[in-house]
Order: C-alpha cells, then sequence, then structure tokens
C-alpha cells in the first residue's frame, strides 16, 4: 500500500485485513496497551476545513504507538495557493514520514500523492472520506460478525461519506441502498466504480427516492448532514429539500429489528438526525468516531510498512 486516497483503489482483501488489524490494534489497545509501531515516525496533518474526529484521532493514533503528529491549520501551508502542490509535497517528504490531508477538491489530495515520496492518505475531500468508511466498516463488522449479506442503507446526501460507504459496503459483500432528493445523487463516476465493485462482489446497488423504502430490512441507516463543508450557501435550499430525508424514530422503526443507525458526525441534531434517535438503543454514532482511531492506527501501520 503506497497511500490510502480511496477505499476503491484497493482490493477488498487489503480493506479486509486492514480491518482485521484494526480489529487487533484496537484489543491490544485495550487489553495490553500499544506498541510503540511509530516510533520515531511523525505525521503531518494538513486541513483546508475544519475537524474534530480526523483531527485529534489522527494525532492520538500516532502518539499512542510511540510516534508525533503535526497540525498544519488552514491559514497555513496555502496548499495550490501560496505555493504549488507538488512543490509542498516534495519539502514535507524531507521532514515527515507520512502526510494526511483533508481538502476541498479531491484532485489536490490525488495530486499530492502523485509528487509525494512518503505515504498520503485522504483526510476527506468533496468527493470522498474512506477513512470514516473504515471506520464504519469496522463498527458494522463489531455489531454483525462481518458486513456479508447485509442491507446498508443511506438516507439523505449523495456526499463524499455515501461514496465511500457505498463503495466499502459493496465490496465486503453488502447490499448498498440509498434514497436521496432529486438533485443531490453521487457523482455519476461513484456510481459507476459502485457497479464495478459491486459485480465482483455479488452486492446489489439500489438508487431511490423514498427513504421508507431504502430501509425496509435494512441492518444499518446511515445518515449523514445535509450541507456538507463549502456548500454552506446552499444551507437554506438544502434545509427546504431534505426535512422528508431526516432519520426519526418512525424511519428507524421500519428497519430490521436490530438495526443501528450510524452517522459520520458532526450531527445537525433535529434535521438528518433527532436526539431521540442519537441517543437511542439504535445508535452506534459514539462507537463509531471512536473506532476512526483504531481504523487509522490499521492504515497508518500499513502505510509506514511497521505491522
Ligand atoms: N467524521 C469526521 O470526519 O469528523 P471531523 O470533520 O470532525 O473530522
Ligand atoms: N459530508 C460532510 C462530512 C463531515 C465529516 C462534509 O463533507 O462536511
Amino acid at each position: 500500500m503506497k497511500h490510502f486516497l480511496d477505499v476503491s483503489d484497493h482490493s477488498p482483501a487489503e480493506i479486509q485485513d486492514l480491518l482485521d488489524l484494526a480489529i487487533s490494534l484496537k484489543k491490544e489497545h485495550f487489553e495490553k496497551g500499544n506498541r510503540p509501531l511509530f516510533a520515531g515516525k511523525v505525521l503531518a496533518m494538513i486541513f483546508q476545513k475544519p475537524s474534530l474526529r480526523t483531527r485529534v484521532s489522527f494525532d492520538m493514533a500516532m502518539r499512542h504507538m510511540g510516534g508525533d503528529a503535526l497540525y498544519l491549520s488552514p491559514n497555513e501551508i496555502g496548499l495550490g495557493k501560496r505555493e504549488s502542490i507538488a512543490d509542498v509535497a516534495r519539502v514535507m517528504a524531507g521532514y515527515v514520514q507520512v502526510v494526511m490531508a483533508r481538502v476541498f477538491d479531491h484532485q489536490h489530495v490525488v495530486e499530492l500523492a502523485k509528487w509525494s515520496s512518503v505515504p498520503v492518505i485522504n483526510g476527506l475531500s468533496d468527493y470522498s472520506h474512506p477513512c470514516q468508511a473504515m471506520a464504519d466498516a469496522l463498527t458494522i463488522q463489531e455489531k454483525f460478525g462481518s458486513l456479508k449479506g447485509l442491507n446498508v442503507a443511506y438516507v439523505g446526501d449523495g456526499n463524499n461519506v455515501a461514496v465511500s460507504l457505498m463503495h466499502i459496503s459493496v465490496m465486503l459483500g453488502a447490499n448498498f441502498i440509498i434514497a436521496n432528493p432529486e438533485g443531490y445523487e453521487m457523482p455519476a463516476a461513484a456510481q459507476k466504480i459502485g457497479a464495478d465493485l459491486a459485480a465482483k462482489s455479488g452486492a446489489n446497488i439500489t438508487y431511490l427516492r423514498d427513504p421508507h423504502e431504502a430501509v425496509r430490512s435494512a441492518q444499518v441507516i446511515y445518515t449523514d448532514t445535509w450541507t456538507s463543508m463549502g456548500q454552506e450557501e446552499e444551507t437554506a435550499k438544502r434545509e427546504a429539500v431534505f426535512p422528508p430525508y431526516q432519520v426519526n424514530q418512525k424511519l428507524v422503526s421500519e428497519a430490521d429489528k436490530d438495526v443501528i443507525v450510524m452517522h459520520c458526525l458532526p450531527a445537525h441534531r433535529n434535521h438528518e438526525l433527532t436526539d431521540d434517535v442519537a441517543d437511542g438503543p439504535h445508535s452506534a454514532i459514539f462507537p463509531q468516531a471512536h473506532n476512526r482511531l483504531h481504523a487509522q492506527k490499521a492504515i497508518l501501520a500499513r502505510l509506514l510498512d511497521v505491522a
């Protein structure tokens, strides 16, 4: 593994290997303690957008395992503005052992990887959020043993989180059902990649408008914000379109009785996800957030070739 830009860049076997490693590193973390596998290693974290989970979980992943992390805020570096991405990549590679970047334009993280001689991780772009998908798959696997044959229903905007969740779900043999309003579909390129991955694994992808139909027989209901970072000027328009896609008690009651409700967070409570569901018995949102730590330890360990 050279970089980690998208789950779909890797084989299902590689993704499953990362999940298995995450499970064993998580066990070590809680039972024996972390080994200093990242001693002498530094992760640079470039952020063009805000973050809680990504920033803190990557930083802690490095520290727990004897390494260090460096936070570079949106006001620093000026990726592609103050300096070309190609130059940033080549300078950074002389200082640190691995780079994580959260960007607007997906091509910026691709360009960073193209020029970087050290591994680059996509910490969210406008197109995808692969580290989130790894934590999501880990959470689903912990609950159900495996993703194979499950129905994963995503309700809401066909955004970056939906793209990575669809790809990882079908790669690992889960059926993926998405209900979104007209005009808020996933990018065509992501749908095409999903179709190819599903054809290989035998999973199905279903595109719907009706959230009620989507969650019927779902073991996982997933939602995300209606307005992603960078789309703030569309907030009013989106707040008018998305309310029928709210994940609330009624919608959850229409799914499988053992359904888990997931959200990458930050949640806009009582917009896309009601308080009673977020804090109710089906909610997996906090274990899911905590699994970012363990999933990313596995990604870092493989990229740094230390496990
Ligand atoms: N889920 C997620 O990536 O959260 P942050 O934006 O807080 O990093
Ligand atoms: N879709 C959201 C995810 C945040 C973690 C966004 O891009 O803002």
